[in-house]
């Protein structure tokens, strides 16, 4: 395949006053943020990877204020960092250090445009709450079936962009499975209105598809229409205790065949997981009993059929497990409230590990038969690296995406921990490798992974990819330093 130059030029233009200014006139005063205690939120990311800087914090209201932003951007040369809840794990959203971009946050574009309950579609912007977007499906009594831990936070832009997958991805796919249309302003400032809401629209190359996971990297989302589901209208959540991974699996295996359309979850948690919680987030207790060195699994099934009866099914799976040995235990919530604090305990994970002190996350996947293989040998991999590591393995086991995060040592610095990361990474990939997986499964490449992409995704595949961003960003103005290295 033929080269193309990297489009990364070497040195973006720096910002200047005038274009401060000429962006201040078209924003207004709520629309800019210039001093540095106010940006200084956004130039971080959420684990505190990386320290960027930006002379000016931009706030469009509307599409058309954000495009005319982009064009005196482009116009500068100077480059913008899009970011919606500033939730990425690997630094996806942070302006670089050298003060040449600019941060464009799409906050205030939050708006619901639509809901339509036949089509079963959802037109809102990028700036919306993931469950902001996912009360406004509900209360047209449909669901918007996409959940993961930071939706409080984290905005539909950014969930698109990085195409999240999170806790029903076993159920409903990914991100990208729910987007129809999209409304985009690209990197020269032009506004491509695909806000389609069609089921079949067979017309060429998919382009919506493109800047879904490309991670701002291509344009700026500002919009989507989002497919709906049906309302579950019953659900049912348990939290088991096994004996290890391989009985997590196979209990999977067994929910799964039992009846294919009801398991909308099923999560895995390690024991020191599990530990970290209970140690550091308040009001969470243990629904069950469970012998010391347990691994726990959530469970979440539901369908939208009225007559079915799921509880009588759950329990007899359970029941046969428990039987079996697959299980020692297992409490099924009684209430909402019951469901809640089950689905606290598994999504508290990442906040828990934070607080406990210092982590390595590997976010990787692998086919779903080859979870527990995983498991084994990245574990004894990481425990011979890094003598007294603790690994926390948990997350999404129904889709073989696991969180394979490592946390210090209790007996060593952060700082001596933390200079292991590549090694541990290397470890951990060598086996992701071996066993057909991903080295980034939901959380994307960002700034920390693009150092993998070469060894990756190297070949045609990069190539591609370059000759895409080449065509479309051809000075590599959107989001510079991310996803491609
Ligand atoms: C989750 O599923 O909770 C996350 O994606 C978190 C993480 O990797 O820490
Ligand atoms: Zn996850």
């Amino acid at each position: 395949m033929m080269q193309v130059p990297n489009p990364v030029p070497a040195r973006p233009d720096l910002p200047q006053p005038g274009l401060i200014d000429a962006l201040a006139r078209r924003l207004g005063p709520r629309g800019l943020l210039t001093d540095p205690a106010d940006i200084a939120p956004f130039s971080t990311d959420w684990r505190r990877l990386y320290q960027g800087r930006s002379v000016a914090l931009l706030r469009p209201a509307d599409t058309e204020e954000l495009a005319d932003c982009v064009r005196l951007c482009a116009a500068a040369g100077v480059a913008l960092v899009p970011q919606g809840g500033n939730t990425s794990m690997v630094g996806g959203a942070v302006p670089p250090e050298d003060g040449s971009a600019l941060l464009l946050s799409l906050a205030r574009m939050n708006r619901v445009r639509a809901l339509d309950p036949v089509d079963m579609t959802l037109t809102i912007e990028a700036g919306a709450t993931l469950k902001a977007a996912q009360e406004a499906a509900a209360a047209a009594d449909c669901l918007l079936p996409l959940s993961i831990a930071s939706e409080g936070s984290a905005q539909i832009g950014g969930v698109l962009s990085t195409n999240a997958g999170g806790n029903n991805t076993v159920r409903y796919g990914n991100a990208r499975e729910r987007v129809l249309g999209l409304e985009v302003v690209l990197p020269d400032g032009q506004v491509w209105n695909g806000l389609r809401r069609l089921r079949k629209d067979n017309t060429g190359y998919c382009l919506r598809q493109l800047f879904v996971g490309a991670e701002g990297t291509l344009g700026v989302i500002t919009a989507a229409v989002l497919a709906l589901a049906p309302r579950p209208r019953q659900m049912e959540v348990a939290f088991c205790a096994l004996p290890d991974a391989e009985a997590a699996l196979a209990l999977f295996t067994r929910l799964r065949r039992a009846d294919p359309a009801a398991v909308n979850a099923f999560e895995y948690m390690s024991p020191i997981g599990l530990e970290l919680v209970l140690k550091h987030i308040p009001e969470t207790t243990l629904p069950l009993a469970a012998p010391p060195g347990s691994h726990f699994a959530l469970i979440e099934l539901a369908t939208p059929r009225p007559g079915a009866d799921l509880r009588a099914s759950l329990e007899s799976a359970l029941e046969a497990a428990l039987s079996e040995g697959l299980i020692t235990d297992a409490a099924i919530a009684a209430s909402e409230a019951q469901r809640r604090a089950m689905w606290k305990l598994r999504e508290e994970h990442a906040e828990a590990q934070k607080r406990d002190g210092a982590s390595v996350k590997n976010d990787i996947s692998v086919p779903v038969s080859l979870v527990p293989t995983f498991l084994r040998e990245a574990t004894a991999a990481c425990q011979a690296l890094v003598a007294g590591v603790r690994v926390l393995a948990f997350g999404h086991m129904g889709d073989g995406n696991i969180h394979f995060n490592c946390q210090q040592p209790e007996a060593m610095a952060a700082a001596e921990f933390l200079a292991y990361d590549h090694a541990i990474m290397a470890a951990v990939n060598d086996i992701v490798r071996r066993l057909d997986g991903s080295f980034s499964a939901e959380h994307g490449v960002g700034r920390l992974k693009t150092y993998l992409m070469q060894g990756w995704r190297g070949g045609a595949e990069l190539e591609l990819m370059r000759r895409i961003k080449h065509a479309i960003d051809p000075r590599g103005l959107l989001n510079p330093g991310k996803l491609l290295p």
